[in-house]
């Protein structure tokens, strides 16, 4: 290719930054792209440390982050200051990742300037609006709005197809979170935080939206619960700083003697405490799939999943929020070492590490067409 193709890609949360990141640093080696990283920064520091680890500044940072931000007002700021830099800058295309407000808000702002957008872990799907709300939404009208569709595995592809997305469209590449971790799984990494080394780690992470209140109130009084049932156990629980998460966390797990409640941890030391853990509760999407790969078992703390290529598998088991099946599931794999033994296997169905690598070569196939 001859011409270089201005390839915009945009960036708002967490782990958007950690599943972009390979895209960024494959994509800068290609002699066609001229790369520009647009930072919405929806997430302020979460986002900041994931850039830093892999080395990445963007061109653009919107800068958009408030404490508290309402889905309504924060998606209003991000189209109106995406308007001004795609006006700016015309990228001949722009590549998003996942289900964000960010993700929903660039795709119709592409749309609205004829900007072609590429769809990073597309076709992912629970088909209830409700669970998880409201990246469902996001992610059928991202889906909806996108020329190219990168499916993470053959499931997210057939859910593309099923909707009548065109078959030449969409491309199985694995999913790049699997690529991040590879780059920095085999390094010599710390937690950073002290953790009993004499007892086994349960590591904890909850954020979603529609657990907010009694939900989350539940699984945290479980936890509460199973670190009383559990000596030989003591749980780690990066606190997301969503403050409909972190007040009813510490209200409610704080002052226990093994229950050590930290702000988030950067990538590489959360990388560690994952490699560290004896099990993981979550209500995570980007957890789901790394911790197979590590070989930890994992519960999630919610009752519908768009990734169930573990579940099948058996190393991930869907548990919900209810304080009983939270607390059942988890003895369970506290006390009967051969069902841990069962769940703690290393599986990969979300990727091989080289879907950044896939994603490039499609991409140089298609702009140079
Ligand atoms: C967002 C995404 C969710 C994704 C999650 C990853 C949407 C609707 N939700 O949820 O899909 O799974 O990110 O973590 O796009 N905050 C900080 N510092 C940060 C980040 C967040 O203080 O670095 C606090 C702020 O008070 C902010 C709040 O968290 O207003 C919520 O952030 P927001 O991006 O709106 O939602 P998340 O719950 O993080
Ligand atoms: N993660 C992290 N620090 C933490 C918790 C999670 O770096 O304290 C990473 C984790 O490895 C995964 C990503 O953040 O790659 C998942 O982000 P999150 O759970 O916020 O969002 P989701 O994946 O549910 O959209």
């Amino acid at each position: 290719m001859s011409v270089r193709r201005r390839i915009m890609v945009v960036i708002g949360t967490r782990p958007e930054a950690i599943k972009m990141a390979p895209v960024v640093l494959a994509l800068r080696e290609q002699p066609w792209a001229d790369v520009r990283v647009l930072a919405t920064a929806q997430h302020r520091q979460m986002l900041d440390q994931v850039l830093a680890a892999f080395g990445i500044v963007p061109d653009v940072d919107l800068d958009i982050m408030q404490p508290g931000q309402t889905l309504t007002a924060l998606t209003a700021r991000l189209l109106t200051r995406i308007d001004d830099v795609l006006a700016a800058e015309r990228p001949d295309i722009v590549l998003v990742q996942g289900d964000t407000t960010t993700v929903l808000s660039m795709a119709l702002a592409c749309f609205y300037h004829r900007i072609p957008v590429g769809h990073v872990e597309a076709g992912l799907r629970t088909g209830d609006l409700d669970n998880p709300f409201p990246e469902e939404m996001n992610r059928i009208v991202a889906g909806r709005l996108a020329r190219w569709h990168f499916a993470p595995t053959q499931t997210s592809r057939d859910n593309l197809l099923r909707e009548g997305f065109d078959d030449e469209a969409i491309f199985v590449t694995g999913n790049t979170v699997i690529d991040a971790l590879q780059q920095v799984a085999a390094r010599d990494l710390d937690i950073g935080v002290d953790v009993d080394p004499a007892k086994r780690l349960v590591l904890v992470t909850a954020h979603r939206r529609e657990n907010f209140g009694e939900p989350f109130r539940a699984v945290c009084r479980a936890i509460r619960h199973l670190a009383d049932a559990h000596p030989d156990t003591a749980f780690l629980y990066p606190v997301h700083p969503n403050p409909n998460v972190s007040d009813v966390a510490h209200d409610l797990l704080s002052g226990h003697e093994r229950i050590t409640l930290c702000r988030p941890l950067d990538y590489l030391p959360f990388v560690a405490a994952m490699k560290r853990a004896h099990l993981i509760l979550t209500d995570s999407g980007g957890v789901q799939e790394e911790a197979p790969a590590l070989g930890k078992p994992v519960l999630v703390l919610r009752h519908e999943t768009e990734r169930p290529e573990a579940v099948e598998a058996g190393v991930v088991r869907l548990v919900g929020t209810d304080y009983d099946a939270v607390v059942a599931e988890t003895s369970r794999l506290l006390r009967d070492d051969a069902a841990w033994r069962a769940m703690a296997r290393g599986v990969s169905p979300y990727g091989d590490g080289r879907a950044a690598a896939r994603i490039t070569e499609l991409l140089g196939q298609r702009l140079a067409a």
